[in-house]
Parts: structure tokens; C-alpha cells; sequence
């Protein structure tokens, strides 16, 4: 049976390996070790997981900033792909960003996975007239 529910920290082995099979070209600073604890000290509620049994299938990260929402990391194992729990998991991350009071959510996908558009079209989202910039602070 598949849940989806917070992060719990019995988790971590399962959402590393799950982020490596999904993300496996992601920045260092995106690791688990280095985005979990981080998360857990923003708004851990919106680090949510899918399980079956017990086992990590599916993940998704929201934040809230007080303006606008944004959405991460989604990502189902390929075994449990096809089946709705991408869809189920940004499903539980836009209802909790509502639940906040955010009236938009935003997310970004990689030019080199423009694929997966069309599923973010299905639920909803539109490409819009953006550039989007970004500036790491972590170097
Ligand atoms: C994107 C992802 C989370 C979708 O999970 P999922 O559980 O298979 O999603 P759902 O079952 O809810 O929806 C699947 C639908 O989206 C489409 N879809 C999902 N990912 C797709 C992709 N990469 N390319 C093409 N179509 C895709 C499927 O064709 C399917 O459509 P259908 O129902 O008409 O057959 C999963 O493919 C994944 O983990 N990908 C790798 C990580 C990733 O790219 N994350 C998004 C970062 S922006």
C-alpha cells in the first residue's frame, strides 16, 4: 500500500537512493546529506515521501516563502513510475502550500528534461514568459 506522509529521519538511506537513481546528474549541494538536514530546519512538513510498505518510492520538497510557493526533487523509482504517485505527490505538496496561504507554486525542470513537461502540463501548470536566473552561494 502506498503512503504518503512527512520525512522521517528512518528514511534517509531510502530517499538517498531514490534521489541517485532520479537526480544523478544534480550538484553536490543537492545530495541528501547536505538538502535533508536543511530541509528539516525549514518547513520539514513539506519533505514528503511515498512509501510501499516500508520501502521509499516517491518524493517531493516544497517551501513556502510568504509570497510564492515553489516545488523539488520530485521523483518516483522507476519501478512505481506510470501509475499516478508523481502526480499524488504534487497533489499533497500543493494542497499543504494552500493550506500556508500561498495562492502560486512554481517549479523549474532542466532544458535537458523537457520530457517531463508534459506531465507538469497535465496537472495544471503552465511554461511561462521567464528567465530564470539563479546565483549559488555555497562556492
Ligand atoms: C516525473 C516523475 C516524478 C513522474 O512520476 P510518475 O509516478 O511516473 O508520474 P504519474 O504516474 O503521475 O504520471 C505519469 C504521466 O506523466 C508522463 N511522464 C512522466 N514523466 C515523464 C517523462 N520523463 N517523460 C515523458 N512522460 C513523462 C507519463 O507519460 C505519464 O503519462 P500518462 O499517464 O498519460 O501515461 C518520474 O518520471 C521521475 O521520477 N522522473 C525522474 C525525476 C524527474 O525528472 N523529476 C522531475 C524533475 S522537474
Amino acid at each position: 500500500m502506498i503512503r504518503i506522509g512527512p520525512y522521517r529521519p528512518d528514511q534517509f538511506a531510502g530517499v538517498d537512493a531514490l534521489w541517485r537513481e532520479a537526480f544523478p546528474d544534480d550538484p553536490p549541494r543537492n545530495r541528501a546529506e547536505i538538502s535533508i538536514p536543511a530541509k528539516r530546519a525549514v518547513q520539514p512538513e513539506l519533505l514528503l515521501v511515498a512509501t510501499d510498505h516500508d520501502d521509499v518510492v516517491g518524493s517531493v520538497m516544497a517551501g513556502y516563502d510568504g509570497h510564492r510557493g515553489w516545488i523539488y526533487s520530485l521523483a518516483v523509482r522507476s519501478t512505481h513510475r506510470g501509475r499516478g504517485l508523481g502526480a499524488s505527490l504534487i497533489g499533497e505538496a500543493e494542497a499543504r502550500l494552500k493550506g500556508l496561504g500561498c495562492l502560486k507554486v512554481n517549479l523549474q525542470v532542466r532544458v535537458a528534461n523537457q520530457a517531463v513537461v508534459g506531465f507538469y502540463s497535465d496537472l495544471g501548470y503552465r511554461i511561462e514568459d521567464r528567465i530564470s536566473m539563479g546565483k549559488a552561494l555555497d562556492g
